[in-house]
């Protein structure tokens, strides 16, 4: 006001009413039930459905991709996984009665196999209507403290994949699961953006892992057929830290080691935790996940008992906090839920360093389509050997170099170190670690653009 009785109106433009309307999500991506393309594509994989330690003695109710199912396992130790509405009229399995072989239903008895075979129809033992009738069921397997389910055509079944980050010597792998109330695709796209590490984990609040993540990465992407990877590569003092990521299609992401500062020389340490992001249904998913333990801890950060169900040892990974304690010091929960119920694409501005989100989102597309035109998805080689994943950091002496440009050495180095860990593929632990490490160890004097006297050395 300025005595007059006039208030003065704010200068600026403000076009909040030119967007007030918000285009549709991309229904495409994001739609996951029966029927769907997105929802067809997903039911080409194995991927875990829930803890192997939350299935008791009762059924444990579930849904996947729209789909309510039961998950228990019957009194011979087998686990299975059925439509959770009776065959007969409908009663709710979670209330069935687990037998030695199966599951009962409570409301006439109605007696399931694993596979969804009708056993018995205690009430009506004539009809024949057993041997008319089958119950909806999905395979399962049983995998370190997970329960992994396929919920495709049996007849494109794939192998069950297993990825040496999976079979770690000295590891304890111990599973959690944690909801994420919003669309599946943006919880999945968050290890494909790694720029936030430097921004969400240190630069605009706290540091939520290591001291140096507010260094800007250089970031590179290596796009493959059924995964991709990415180096995230910085520059500290007289090292160069290269990380490693993985993303397995459609959502299975591994990750270093989660508190590397990257200032002390070290080559080729591997996983700090295997996580699949699985959607319930379009608006709700669960991240699925191993946290691992042992040397590769060098900082004594790990904290086993932390993880587990809605838990897991580092921090903002739940929303349990309280809301305005997340608003001072949000994280990646707040950062992904915060997208909304389903991100919507369209008012998104993405710049060069969202190429790892646009190239996830496009093979996502792809395989949506190849199950739409009736081809098979992209898939990691089906011949049963132990699958290599590259996940991991190294970090190498090697100073900047005068007459170069750090950020091209950084980005050679990054190669070189991508290059150097994908030509392990082909060989077996133990041989293939020691291989990596060695040839890793090679690369400061086999790099042709470093000064003299570091390459005599
Ligand atoms: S409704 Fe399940 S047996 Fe009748
Ligand atoms: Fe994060």
């Amino acid at each position: 006001m300025d005595g007059t009785g006039q208030v003065r109106l704010p200068e600026g433009r403000f076009d909040g009413y030119e967007k007030s309307s918000r285009p549709p999500e991309d229904a495409v991506l994001t739609r996951v039930g029966p029927g769907t393309p997105c929802g067809e594509y997903w039911r080409r994989f194995w991927f875990p459905v829930a803890m192997t330690r939350e299935v008791m003695d009762v059924p444990l109710r579930i849904r996947i991709l729209g789909e309510d199912l039961i998950l228990f396992r019957d009194g011979s130790g087998r686990h299975g996984l059925l439509q959770l509405h009776c065959s007969h009229r409908n009663t709710s399995l979670e209330f069935g009665l687990i037998e030695e072989r199966g599951i009962s239903c409570c409301y006439h008895g109605w007696h399931y196999d694993i596979d969804g075979t009708i056993l018995a129809t205690p009430g009506d033992a004539d009809s024949g209507v057993k041997d008319r009738v089958r119950h909806g069921a999905y395979p399962v397997i049983e995998y370190k403290g997970l329960i992994f389910a396929y919920l495709g055509p049996p007849a494109e079944m794939p192998r069950f994949p297993v990825f040496d980050s999976f079979e770690l010597p000295d590891v304890e792998m111990v599973p959690y699961s944690i909801a994420m109330p919003c669309n599946w695709l943006q919880v999945a796209e968050n290890t494909m953006d790694p720029m936030h590490a430097a921004f969400l984990h240190s630069r605009e609040r706290d540091m939520h892992f290591g001291s140096t993540w507010g260094e800007l990465p250089l970031i590179e992407w290596y796009d493959g057929d059924w995964k991709m990877n990415l180096t995230m590569t910085r520059r500290l003092g007289d090292m160069i830290w290269v990380t490693i990521q993985e993303t397995v299609y459609p959502a299975n992401s591994t990750v270093g080691y989660l508190w590397e500062e990257g200032t002390e020389e070290k080559y080729f340490t591997r996983v700090g935790f295997n996580k699949w992001t699985v959607p319930h249904d379009d608006t709700n998913c669960m991240v699925i996940a191993w946290r691992h333990f042992g040397d590769i801890d060098a900082r004594g950060m790990g904290r086993p008992e932390l993880v587990g169900k809605q838990s897991v040892d580092f921090p903002g990974q739940t929303g349990a906090e309280p809301y305005h304690e997340r608003q001072r010091n949000p994280n990646d929960f707040e950062a992904q839920v915060g997208q909304g119920p389903i991100s919507v694409h369209a008012t998104e501005n993405l710049v060069a360093h969202d190429q790892g989100v646009a190239l996830l989102r496009r093979h996502i597309r792809e395989g949506i389509e190849a199950v739409r035109r009736g081809e098979g998805v992209p898939r990691p080689p089906q011949d049963g050997s132990l699958l290599s994943c590259y996940a991991q950091n190294t970090v190498l002496p090697i100073t900047v170099r005068k007459g170069l440009h750090d950020d091209r050495l950084l980005r050679d180095v990054a190669r070189a170190v991508f290059d150097t860990v994908a030509s392990g593929d082909g060989r077996t632990e133990p041989e293939r670690t020691e291989y990596i490490r060695n040839s890793l160890k090679q690369l400061p004097r086999d790099l042709r653009f470093l000064p003299a006297d570091t390459a005599a050395e």
